[in-house]
């Protein structure tokens, strides 16, 4: 079995963090998005990952996940060149995939369950194909789509099942959904989906969709299994579902203290205070992460916080925020619910005439107490 992960894609969902980088790549508790998808393949057996990439990010992720051996796997880089769509993936990666089994995972997806039990189950009733004894009784299957129920049913990909727990319809992001069973962005295929996503069209949104290649294989008579989700699962392409996985990741952290923290200073519950971090008359409250080199003086640092590597807090409060690498927060009385990028300040002015001074970039959210 192999792994196929998609890091492609335009992520305007995440702007303007996704103008200078991959949406993959944003931390949730202080780790890229795309590292959990590697690990859980890696836990699943799966070693053998291709990876799509899109032109402007590619070479970022590449730079982050190097060739795969932190994570005791071999990546395979898929340029794609222009994000046509899921099965669109599939198509371009027909050479690295060859007539193996695969597991396809979008990159921007996060599960609690992680991936062996679903691949397992695959890999038993595919099993039946080999075994003459059981072929005339099992009906084996091309594909297996994990579900989950959600009450917003048209935001997804949307799946009916019949009588017997096979797929009988999927429609991409319907405006009448056929149920609440959502479409998780994991999905395990045989080699039969090379010829569906051969055969289909592009929809309406110019892509060629992974829902009509499944569609198609049911339609060909294929078997297409199912599971529904246990645990949460989030599709983290938008700040507040981001905000809401790094409060459920940072709820299993474990504590270590391995930073500078001085006598003035007090850290309570579940924290991380990663090498090399200093916490100078500050309180830190967890779950909460604090990434090497960063810098929180004066400060308090609250519970469900994921600071990245080489910021400085001074001199402010901050609780329910991811930050990236190098922000700086200073004089700010209560920052909340924020996500904020590399390399960005903010701050506290005495200039007059008072007043918000501002340097956004395109397609920024700045919500003013
Ligand atoms: O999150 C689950 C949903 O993911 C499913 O319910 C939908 O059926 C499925 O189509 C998908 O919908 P999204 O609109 O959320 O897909 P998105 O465009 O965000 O792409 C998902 C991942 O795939 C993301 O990491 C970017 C990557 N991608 C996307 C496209 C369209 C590529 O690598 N290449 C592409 O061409």
């Amino acid at each position: 079995m192999k792994g196929l992960i998609l890091s492609g894609g335009a992520g305007t969902r995440l702007r303007p963090i996704t103008h200078t980088s991959a949406k993959q790549l944003v931390p949730i508790a202080n780790k890229p998005i795309l590292f959990y998808g590697i690990e859980d393949m890696a836990a699943a057996g799966i070693t053998e990952i291709g990876i799509i990439i899109a032109p402007a990010t590619g070479d970022e992720i590449r730079e982050y996940v190097g060739d795969g051996s932190q994570f005791g796997v071999e990546i395979t880089w898929i340029v794609q060149d222009e994000p046509l769509g899921l099965a669109h993936c599939v198509l371009i990666a027909r050479d690295f995939l060859g007539d193996d089994d695969f597991v396809m995972y979008l990159g921007d997806n996060m599960l609690e369950q992680g991936l062996t039990e679903f691949v397992e189950q695959f890999e038993t009733a595919r099993a039946a194909a080999d075994a003459p004894q059981l072929t005339e009784t099992a009906v084996v299957p091309a594909a297996q789509i994990l579900l989950a129920k959600v009450d917003n049913p048209t935001a997804f990909g949307v799946a009916e099942i019949g009588p017997d727990g096979e797929v009988v319809q999927l429609v991409e992001k319907p405006e009448v959904p056929p149920s609440d069973l959502a479409l998780v962005g994991v999905y395990l295929f045989d080699p039969t989906i090379h010829e569906a996503v051969a055969a289909i069209e592009p929809s309406p949104r110019g892509e060629l969709e992974i829902t009509d290649a499944i569609q198609w294989l049911v339609t060909s008579g294929h078997r297409v299994n199912h599971e529904v989700l246990v645990g949460w699962w989030i599709d983290t392409g938008k700040k507040d579902p981001l905000l809401e996985c790094n409060r459920l990741v940072l709820d299993t952290l474990r504590r270590s203290v391995e930073g500078e923290v001085d006598d003035a200073s007090s850290i309570d519950g579940r924290v991380v205070i990663e090498p090399g971090a200093k916490i100078v008359n500050s309180t830190v409250r967890g779950p909460a992460i604090i990434g090497a080199g960063t810098i929180v003086e004066d400060s308090y640092v609250g519970p469900y916080s994921s600071i990245a590597i080489d910021c400085r807090i001074t001199h402010s409060e901050i609780d329910n925020s991811v930050l990236l690498r190098r922000s700086s927060i200073t004089d700010i009385p209560r920052l909340t619910d924020s996500l904020v990028g590399r390399d960005t300040e903010i701050s506290k002015g005495d200039a007059r005439p008072r007043a918000t001074r501002v340097m956004l970039g395109d397609h920024c959210h700045l919500e003013i107490e």
